[in-house]
């Protein structure tokens, strides 16, 4: 090699000594509750699948029925040739799920994060720049849409009300209209932001309050509804409990006339084909019948989070159907996550810069594929984890 490529080698070098390098592991999965590697089949626990939709027959069977008939591909952008009438009747039951007057699709979450934003924070469209108050801990595509916008975001404490209160009256100015930026389920805690609180903060303080709702949109709140109840825009995807690939925003009508005319990643990218718009559509008309399924996966949940607390470990703030187990160091959440894999379970080891330092954990995720045998037997596999570590400690 002539040392162009030098600077990345070592950076991964680096990345391997300090265990935080990634890799990318082949599976195969033929159905929601499990997936193989290597030819070993392992109880899957890091799919957002939570409502296991994507091995539904209804929703295998309407992509396959308009791909057949309207082909793989949309064939340009939205705002070109691509808009295919199929966008319209989804983005009106995306607005009725999440009680907004108006939807748009998009082609992921990241691309609607990292466009949206940027579009949002325009400074030549706002006439200031603006004061973005941002939970520490949101998703990185957030980060993202604030970064392309060159906008330096104001942190607040993860979940704290009272410090982003405090932070809205240091820095609220008339001449530069604010936002407020969270999760409404923090993606690797599994804890649950307070919205209504939230939301209240942003109308005394003329702040616009964009609530990411990935991870509950589909599994939590009535009907599926997610947990954005007074969000003024709200951004999630259709590729965790919707079970297929692509993203919403919801709003008034102005600002999705606003992002059809301002919002780079929907104007230059072309739009989702078929066959995801027909999971997309078979999954939404499925949501008001999935109550059963939706308490199934909480009360799995609640019981592996009490359990794994009794046997010592730290799951966090976890309030949901992710429940992290929190090792420390990214060598014990490796270790942990091959204990658990020794033992049939696949569970990911998430490391930082995904989650702050000390606090690499394995992410834990049920869906309404997973039986209680087999949280039992999860919980089984901590336990002879902690078991090891203890007699390793004491040799
Ligand atoms: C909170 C949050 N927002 C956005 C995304 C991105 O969504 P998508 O996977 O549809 O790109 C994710 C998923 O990884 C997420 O966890």
């Amino acid at each position: 090699m002539d040392g162009r490529e030098s600077r990345y080698e070592a950076f991964l070098d680096k990345l391997s000594r300090e265990r935080l390098r990634r890799d990318l592991t082949e599976i195969v999965a033929r159905a929601a509750r499990t997936l193989e590697v290597g030819g070993r089949t392992y109880v899957n626990l890091a799919s957002n699948d939570y409502l296991a939709l994507r091995f539904h027959k209804a929703l295998i069977e309407r992509a396959c029925a308009w791909a057949k008939e309207f082909g793989t591909g949309s064939g340009a952008s939205r705002l070109v040739t691509g808009n295919l009438e199929l966008f319209g009747q989804i983005e009106r039951k995306v607005a009725a799920l999440k009680n907004k007057p108006a939807a748009l699709v998009m082609a992921s979450g990241f691309q609607a994060n990292a466009g949206v934003l940027k579009a949002l924070f325009d400074t030549a469209v706002l006439g200031a720049e603006p004061l973005v108050f941002s939970d520490r801990l949101n998703h990185a595509s957030m980060h993202f849409g604030c970064q392309a916008a060159g906008v330096r975001q104001v942190r607040y404490r993860h979940l704290d009300v009272a410090h982003l209160a405090e932070l809205l009256d240091r820095h609220s100015s008339r001449d530069r209209p604010a936002f407020i930026l969270t999760e409404s389920v923090f993606s690797m805690d599994g804890d649950v932001a307070p919205i209504p609180e939230i939301a209240q903060l942003g109308r005394e303080h003329s702040a616009m309050l964009v609530v990411d709702d990935a991870h509950a949109t589909g599994i939590l709140g009535e009907g599926g509804r997610g947990l954005s109840d007074g969000a003024d825009l709200v951004i999630g995807t259709f590729s965790k409990a919707l079970g297929s690939f692509g993203a919403y925003v919801a709003c008034s009508e102005t600002m999705r006339e606003y992002l059809v005319n301002r919002c780079g990643a929907l104007i230059y990218s072309t739009a989702l084909p078929p066959q995801v718009l027909g999971a997309i559509d078979a999954a939404l008309d499925l949501m008001p019948s999935l109550d059963g399924e939706r308490k199934r996966v909480a009360d799995l949940g609640a019981h592996f989070r009490s359990k794994a607390q009794e046997l010592g470990y730290d799951t966090a703030g976890s309030a949901t159907q992710i429940v992290p187990v929190v090792a420390g160091t990214a060598d014990a959440a490796l270790r942990l996550g091959e204990d658990l894999r020794e033992a049939g379970f696949w569970a990911t080891a998430i490391r930082p810069p995904t989650v702050p330092q000390g606090t690499s954990r394995v992410r834990c995720v049920f869906t309404a594929a997973h039986t209680p045998e087999d949280v039992n037997g999860l919980l089984d596999a901590l336990s002879e984890s902690a078991r090891r570590l203890a007699d390793a400690a004491s040799t």
